[in-house]
């Protein structure tokens, strides 16, 4: 049977975590590999849907067909995800920061001896999937964003549905003994406003596969709207 098809759909899928500079040579981020975001996109592109993806610093190598914006900070991550609006689905894996360094100094901070250590200042950063769920008339038709959590997985995430105003949530628990942080495997539940779906521990490919065929579904011209 032909894979249902997402041929003209424009999907833009974020990735990757985000560095937040403290001087020239640091920076602040968080722990991702970028792995499930970018099988989300290759997923999608073997669908036939154009894809756009925002990637924060990884070390993968980019997936053959998709327009890749390479970003650092959460601030261009977000520019770029609204410049490549409108698009029909937007998926956020990305582990975006959330605080940046109020005031990054453009020299490298020095240690002088017997100095008092720095003391960073943080602002917060903007909520990409909340910014792009409540994009008005811009609003992608189906707005998916990702929980990690280390406890109490299908109640957090339901609430973060409901909090981000975003359509389906793809939570997953990220205790380091389940090996999922930065590994070959993921195991997920997916929550939409028809309940929670506990889907088998299966490779970040499969899990992109099977979230490929839902939207795929979700678009199909046969869904009742
Ligand atoms: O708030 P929390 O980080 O737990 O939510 C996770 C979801 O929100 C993920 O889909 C992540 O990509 C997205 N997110 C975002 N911008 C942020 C924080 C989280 O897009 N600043």
């Amino acid at each position: 049977e032909a894979l249902p098809s997402l041929a003209g759909r424009h999907a833009l899928v974020t990735a990757g975590p985000t560095h937040e500079p403290i001087d020239p040579v640091r920076y602040l981020a968080n722990r991702s590999s970028g792995r499930q975001g970018y099988a989300i996109a290759a997923a999608l592109a073997a669908r036939g849907a154009r894809v756009t993806l925002v990637s924060g610093p990884v070390d993968l190598p980019p997936p053959p067909g998709i327009e890749v914006r390479r970003v650092e900070t959460a601030a261009q991550m977000l520019a770029a995800c609204q410049a490549a609006l409108p698009c029909d689905i937007a998926i956020c894996t990305a582990a975006v920061a959330d605080w940046h360094v109020a005031s990054p100094t453009d020299r490298k901070m020095k240690k002088a001896p017997g100095a008092a250590a720095p003391i960073l200042t943080l602002a917060p950063n903007p909520d990409i999937l909340a910014q792009l769920a409540a994009a008005g008339p811009a609003r992608p038709a189906l707005v998916i964003g990702f929980a990690a959590e280390t406890h109490d997985v299908e109640r957090y995430a339901a609430a973060k549905r409901v909090a981000k105003g975003c359509d389906w949530i793809v939570a997953n628990d990220v205790r380091p003994e389940t090996g999922i942080m930065g590994g070959a495997e993921n195991e997920i539940v997916l929550i939409s406003p028809d309940g929670s779906e506990r889907w088998p521990r299966l490779t970040k490919e499969a899990v992109a596969q099977r979230l490929a065929q839902r939207i795929a579904e979700y678009f199909s011209p046969d869904r009742s709207p």
